[in-house]
């Protein structure tokens, strides 16, 4: 059974990645995380607070050009390695998602798919449901926050 949504406003973008470390203490590998919200949202920015959290190497961006990006484990114990997806360019290709054969990087590390919301959630039975809303004129973002499926 699904949780109920949780929700929070996010005034900064410091509080949008504390977010995301906050959820990381739930992620164990084979975890997928699907991120919904526009451009400017704070996808990225929620994705960098996951991969604090995780532990692992490398930064976290908005690549141009590269759709997948893996971030290995770092040294703290407990660390999980992390895939960045940003399905944006994808367009909602089904195939092209499944080239990237996220399958088996699901065996042992954590996904997390920007723009994912209907495109990702087939790779596994459960996924933690990121939406984010910014509102016009403010900085203050809104993030609701449930875990769907099984
Ligand atoms: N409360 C907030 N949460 C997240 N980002 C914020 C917030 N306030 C301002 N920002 C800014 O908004 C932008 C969000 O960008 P990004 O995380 O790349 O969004 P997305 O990946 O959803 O397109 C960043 O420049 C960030 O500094
Ligand atoms: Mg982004």
């Amino acid at each position: 059974m699904a949780d109920a949504a949780q929700r929070r406003e996010l005034a900064t973008v410091d509080e949008t990645e504390a977010l995301g470390r906050e959820l990381a203490a739930d992620l164990r590998a084979g975890d997928l995380v699907v991120l919904d919200g526009p451009l400017g949202a704070g996808k990225t920015a929620l994705t960098r607070g996951i991969a604090a959290g995780l532990g692992v190497e490398g930064r976290v961006s908005s690549p141009t050009f590269i759709i997948a990006r893996q971030h290995r484990a770092g040294p703290r114990p407990g660390s999980i390695p992390l895939v960045h997806v940003d399905a944006y360019r994808l367009g909602g290709d089904l195939d092209e998602l499944d080239a990237l054969d996220l399958d088996s990087d699901l065996q042992q590390a954590v996904v997390v798919v920007e723009w994912g919301l209907g495109v990702a959630e087939h790779l596994t039975d459960r996924h933690l449901r990121v939406r984010l809303y910014r509102a016009p004129e403010t900085e203050t973002r809104t993030a609701t926050w449930e875990w769907i499926g099984r």
